[in-house]
């Protein structure tokens, strides 16, 4: 049997409304920059790698919004990102798509959802 494993990522409220916010995600051969968006209650979160080249997309610590805060946008070429789903709308990647997590606000936490262990 293989059980959902849920890790604590950041209290909701460390997150602006709307906000973004980098971190870093250690351990189980799974570890690399992350961020997250937030729009009420509602977050979405996507590996800070660019579909275009792999860079990181922040162009200041826990900066990932256009000035608007409507879009995600990339520091390095400008690239335009939904943020509900993490499509590329505006750039040299137009068309692909961040990768998503699966994240879970519970308790005012946000909790990062990985499948078990051994369940085949
Ligand atoms: S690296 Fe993100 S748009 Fe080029």
């Amino acid at each position: 049997m293989s059980a959902e494993r849920l890790i604590g990522l950041c209290p909701l409220e460390e997150i602006a409304d709307p906000g973004s916010r980098g971190l870093r995600l250690e351990g189980d051969g799974d570890s690399g920059e992350i961020f997250l968006v937030r729009r009420g209650d509602q977050v979405f979160g996507y590996r800070n790698s660019c579909p275009h080249t792999g860079a990181p997309l922040d162009w200041q610590p826990h900066r990932f919004l256009d000035a608007g805060g409507q879009l995600i946008q990339c520091a390095t070429h400008g690239a335009l990102f939904r943020i509900d789903d993490g499509e590329c709308l505006w750039g040299p990647c137009a068309g692909q798509r961040l990768r998503p997590l699966s994240l879970v606000v519970r308790e005012g936490m946000v909790l990062l959802r990985r499948p078990g262990e051994g369940g085949r």
